[in-house]
């Protein structure tokens, strides 16, 4: 097998840090890039050489275009193999009731950040006609869901952004892949457990709602799995000479998406309305 040339972005924690490890295993130059420097120094500690760290933040075209230029020196000029658009976060809340600046933040770092760094990229693999770029998506990128609606869109985003490249890049010999986690046990679900919390407006109508999603949370919390699936999606997508368009990590996360297809959109939205907890006597608009 190649040794590649992979670049992560959001690698200090969860997912990123994780493929990390895992490429960085299999013999592939890494370049963890993080927000973080000390969290990236730890994770290149654990993974016991391969790995180079360069901070970078994708909201921050000052950082991005710094971190081009160290990883054109890591690479003596040559540029990546793989970029891997991973970094992410989600803030939970009822849409009436998410502010502008949360509903940007999310589309600033999820969707124009992925795109911003896509771009800082491309001229070394537009020059060699050859480099891929996996886009860490979610299964939330395929259908919709109450209450984490504007993290849904970013993703609905990053699976549209992911499909339009993939066509327009293929004459350059350039591959675009779409990764789609489950539910993942990482940092992801405190952090997003934080930011609702911060988000909580103290007069709003969803208070019943708030509070079955601790539920909810709790539940997903049961069935989520380690990441090493999603780095084993990552490690395939990153190598293989014909990646496909997509893959689902853990594969039984197709269920979620069989049955929004599946479903009649009424059926599908009762389903998730009281899982939820939307209904009027849920809602306690009702005695
Ligand atoms: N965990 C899941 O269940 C799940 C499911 C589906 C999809 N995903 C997706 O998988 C990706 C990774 O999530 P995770 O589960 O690994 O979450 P995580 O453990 O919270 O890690 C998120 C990573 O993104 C980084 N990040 C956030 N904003 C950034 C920015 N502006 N610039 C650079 N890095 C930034 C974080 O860096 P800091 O440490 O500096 O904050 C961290 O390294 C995300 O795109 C997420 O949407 C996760």
């Amino acid at each position: 097998m190649a040794v590649k040339s992979i670049v992560i972005t959001g690698a200090t924690a969860g997912i990123g840090r994780d493929a990390v490890l895992a490429l960085a295993s299999k013999g592939h130059h890494v370049i963890a890039t993080g927000r973080n420097y000390a969290a990236l120094e730890k994770v290149k500690a654990e993974a016991n050489g391969n790995v180079d760290c360069v901070r970078l933040d994708v909201t921050d075209e000052q950082s991005i275009a710094s971190a081009v230029a160290e990883i054109d020196r890591l690479t003596e000029n040559r540029g990546i193999d793989v970029l891997i658009n991973n970094a992410g976060f989600m803030t939970p809340s009822p849409l009436a009731e998410l502010s502008d600046h949360d509903l940007r933040a999310q589309f600033d770092t999820n969707v124009f950040g992925l795109m911003a760094v896509t771009r800082a990229f491309l001229p070394r693999m537009f020059e060699r006609k050859t480099g891929r770029i996996l886009n860490i998506s979610s299964v939330s990128g395929r259908f919709p869901a109450p209450l984490v609606g504007a993290y849904h869109a970013t993703k609905y985003a990053v699976e549209a952004l992911s499909d339009a490249l993939r066509m327009e890049l293929h004459a350059f010999g350039i591959k675009v892949v779409v990764i789609e986690p489950g539910t993942i046990r990482t940092e992801f679900a405190e952090r997003s457990h934080s930011a609702a919390v911060r988000a909580q407006r103290t007069d709003s109508r969803y208070q019943r709602a708030f509070q079955r999603a601790d539920q909810v949370h709790a539940a997903a919390d049961r069935i989520a799995v380690g990441p090493a699936c999603v780095s084993n999606a990552i490690a395939h997508a990153a190598t293989t000479p014909c990646p496909r368009a997509r893959y689902i990590a853990p594969k039984r996360a197709w269920v979620a998406i069989l049955l929004s297809t599946l479903l009649p959109t009424w059926v599908f939205d009762a389903l998730m309305r009281q899982l939820a907890g939307l209904n009027r006597r849920q809602l306690g608009m009702v005695a």
